[in-house]
């Protein structure tokens, strides 16, 4: 077994719900890859298992009550944060995740989160009517915004009887996430239940189209309006979707990636040309709007170069609005792609406006991205990213753009498999 969390230090907070069986299996994983595991068993989790079990498990002393006389002269709850890497909540009840996101501390689970500056991995276990609440939706949502991480909850049968969104990711789903967030590995996220993907070319047979890069908007023959983008997520996902299989054109604005292997590329510079251009490329079952376009081209590009006219007068633009790509593909009436991933570069209230996002330009998929000032995300290598579907958001870990690629892929793959079947 690869020690992937050798001297790492994993605080895991059992709280109540049918799944902490589930969490017993995770302490024998994470200690497989040399991690060394305290838990902190909430009363609700010691009705689903005993402190005997985990302690035996763990190999370590059990820790309950945030008001042990035993327990704090030993370990204090600030102790048991700080001596962790990072903190996993498996599962975390809809009634723990509302008191992190009011911010209360009247338990040890609680006060130990708050208490915090590790990073927080949540493993959502639920019924799917508490899931879908709103409130359990504005807590979650809240979390992620404060910069958590989740992993799941998956679809299918619940231990309660009932079939839906609510379940616990796997114990080997939820180690990928904690090995992404410690290493920064390129493993990909562990999201929802794996779906038994097979074969190597998931997506032979599928056409895609994938737009990358920034676009320039020509002011003058020389001049231009233009943004950041470098580029490297689209054509990360274009190679990523040629690698399972898929036909896939790739529509870039101007950038310095190098074309993917088995890709057809079309290099165009504006707006209009990378509409034009997705047109020309349809039909398609797949298309993913990754490109930073610009927002605005200005009114009557100047034939020659402008010049200063000597009034120390700057010139005034006027700015129209470009075609919305993704909005276009979405909404074509006959021919659409059966599936339209757009992005979402966001600099606050990621997981908010992202989701109206979706909703208004009518796409399926958002991966939306924080892109403020610090992240490094416009041009850097790697991407924090949130899956944003109808009815469910996945925070994943911070990976290289390759890796978000290579899971959003997989993710892709696994969608056709599941709603056509493999071919
Ligand atoms: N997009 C597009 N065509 C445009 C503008 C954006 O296809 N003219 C796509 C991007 O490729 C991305 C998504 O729309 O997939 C969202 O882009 P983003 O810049 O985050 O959003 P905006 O449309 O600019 O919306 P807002 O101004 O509200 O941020």
């Amino acid at each position: 077994m690869n020690q992937t969390l050798a001297d790492k230090n994993i605080l895991l907070i059992i709280s109540g719900g049918i799944a902490a069986y589930k969490s017993l299996d995770l302490i024998r994983r994470l200690k497989e890859r040399g991690a060394g595991v305290r838990c902190v068993l909430t009363q609700g989790g010691a009705q689903f298992v005993t402190p005997l079990s985990v302690a035996a498990l763990s190999e370590e002393a059990v820790f309950q009550d945030l008001f042990s006389l035993k327990d704090e002269s030993e370990m204090g709850h600030i102790r048991l944060s700080r001596e962790a890497d990072l903190l996993v909540v498996a599962p975390a009840s809809a009634d723990l995740m509302a008191k992190m996101a009011a911010g209360l501390a009247n338990d040890l689970a609680s006060t130990v989160l708050l208490a915090t500056d590790k990073p927080v991995l949540l493993a959502p276990a639920m019924n799917t009517v508490m899931w879908d609440h709103p409130a359990t939706r504005r807590n979650f949502r809240t979390l992620l915004d404060d910069g958590l991480h989740a992993v799941g909850p998956g679809q299918g049968d619940l231990a309660c009887g009932e079939v839906g969104a609510g379940r616990m990711s796997e114990p080997l789903e939820i180690v990928a996430a904690v090995e992404n967030i410690i290493g920064g590995q390129s493993a990909g996220p562990a999201t929802g239940p794996s779906t038994g993907q097979s074969g190597a070319a998931p997506l032979k047979g599928r056409r895609a189209i994938v737009t990358s890069g920034p676009t320039y908007e020509a002011i003058d023959p020389v001049r231009y309006l233009a943004n950041r983008s470098s580029g490297k997520q689209g054509h990360a996902i274009a190679a990523a979707l040629a690698g399972l299989g898929a036909e896939v054109v790739l529509v870039a604005g101007p950038n310095n990636q190098p074309d993917p292997g088995g890709v057809s590329v079309r290099d165009i510079e504006s707006a209009t040309q990378m509409l034009a251009a997705c047109e020309a490329a349809l039909p398609a079952d797949i298309a993913v709007c990754a490109a930073a376009v610009s927002d605005w081209r200005v009114a009557g590009e100047a034939e020659q170069k402008m010049k200063k006219d000597g009034s120390g007068q700057p010139p005034a633009f006027n700015l129209v609005e470009n075609p919305d790509i993704l909005a276009t593909l979405s909404q074509m009436n006959g021919g659409r792609p059966s599936l339209v991933v757009g992005f979402a570069a966001e600099t606050e209230k990621v997981v908010d406006h992202a989701q109206s996002k979706r909703t208004r330009k009518g796409c399926d998929w958002i991966v939306a991205n924080d892109v403020g000032a610090g992240t490094g995300v416009m041009g850097g290598d790697e991407n924090t990213v949130h899956l944003i579907t109808a009815d469910n958001v996945e925070a994943w870990p911070k990976m290289p753009k390759d890796a978000v690629a290579t899971a959003l892929a997989k993710r892709i793959a696994d969608h056709f498999t599941n709603h056509f079947g493999s071919e």
